[in-house]
């Protein structure tokens, strides 16, 4: 086990929260519903009762919801949790994986921690962002025991496309391999959304959490969602790291569960009105390009000027009061992520700084 700094979570935990900014483009959730609208009451504070390997009603909550048998399901304190539940269960030092590239940089760092052999599989501009098959497919004849996807895809955006996704489940079946597909974007699909993952076959684990589209990030509820004897192996993994998810948590994310389809209607509403500012934004200016994301709150903006994502985030932080998410972190600094998932008027306000700090230096 090595664990490095993982930079973009340094920073996002500093310039975010510790020190933040008026106008925060930078974040990638749904702004925080309040306790009331998911009818939290004092009782929700008691540490009573039973969860361990998993509080039985979130299981089933969640299981009816994604369609999939409860003992497939393995809650735990965010998807990023659940992520290294499932890697860890599967790798063992040395082993080798895969992982998309550009990546959101926590889930290489889970990788990287395992000591194992990192291969790539390159998700291109040019290819709209879907994940390179062929890659994915050597990296399984190399000994890849896990590749690693998000879906939406974090930066790009996209939408992972079936056909790939099920192309890379033959390859990786073929090799005794899994496909961990981290969702946690995915239910901004609204009614569009396909059956997850672990649906497909037992090769595919989903993990995902309330996180993004529900807002609730400092809850820490999410979950793990993958054949039974890989949950198995991955809960006594959780032996390690928490032994138990925190009760009131649960609790509470049993709440958020049952009004979910409320959660997912406020993060619609808020979508629809600011996505078409970032269209209209995006449009007024010569500087930056994208593809325009049809789903979710993330938008991955090019820029053509001289600007870097270091230069664009240092003057919005001294000058504009302003920030975004900076491409370096992924390895493009000639990219920067924004988000709409906050006040229309911050929003606004934050493109109209974004726009005058490109301008200064463009
Ligand atoms: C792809 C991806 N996975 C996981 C997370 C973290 O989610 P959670 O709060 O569920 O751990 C993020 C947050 O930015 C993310 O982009």
């Amino acid at each position: 086990m090595r664990f490095e700094t993982i930079k973009y979570m340094e920073w996002a935990k500093i310039h975010q929260v510790l020190q933040p900014v008026t106008y925060d483009l930078s974040n990638s959730a749904m702004a925080p519903p309040v306790p009331a609208d998911i009818g939290v009451t004092a009782e929700d504070a008691s540490w009573e009762g039973a969860n361990h390997y998993g509080h039985p009603e979130l299981k089933d909550l969640i299981a009816r919801r994604w369609g999939v048998k409860p003992e497939m399901v393995i809650p735990a304190g965010g998807s990023s949790l659940a992520n290294f539940l499932f890697a860890g269960a599967l790798l063992q030092t040395g082993d080798a994986a895969a992982i998309e590239q550009p990546y959101y940089e926590p889930l290489g760092r889970i990788l990287e921690a395992l000591e194992a052999k990192v291969h790539f599989v390159p998700r291109r501009r040019e290819d709209a962002f879907q994940p390179d098959v062929e890659a994915a497919r050597k990296a399984f004849e190399k000994g890849a025991k896990l590749l690693i996807l998000t879906d939406l895809y974090n930066p790009g955006g996209v939408h992972l496309d079936r056909e790939r996704l099920k192309a890379i489940g033959e390859a990786a079946a073929k090799h005794g391999a899994k496909v961990l597909v981290d969702e946690v974007y995915l239910d901004a699909l609204w009614e569009a959304r396909p059956p997850i993952a672990a649906t497909l076959g037992p090769q595919f684990l989903s993990t995902n959490s309330l996180t993004k589209v529900y807002g609730l990030g400092n809850l820490r509820a999410g979950w793990g969602i993958g054949d039974p004897a890989l949950v198995h192996r991955a809960y006594r993994v959780y032996d390690y790291l928490s032994v138990l998810n925190s009760m009131p948590t649960d609790r509470v994310a049993i709440r958020a569960h049952k009004n979910l389809d409320r959660l997912i209607a406020r993060a619609r509403e808020r979508r629809d009105a600011n996505f078409p500012l970032i269209e209209r934004w995006v449009a007024s200016r010569k500087d930056v390009d994208w593809l325009p994301p049809k789903y979710g709150f993330i938008s991955w903006l090019r820029l053509k000027s001289k600007a870097t994502s270091h230069t664009v985030q240092d003057l919005l932080r001294k000058k504009y009061d302003a920030q975004v998410s900076p491409g370096h972190f992924f390895g493009c600094p000639d990219h920067v992520r924004i988000g709409c998932g906050l006040a229309k008027e911050k929003l606004e306000e934050g493109l109209k700084r974004l726009g005058k700090a490109l301008d200064e230096l463009g």
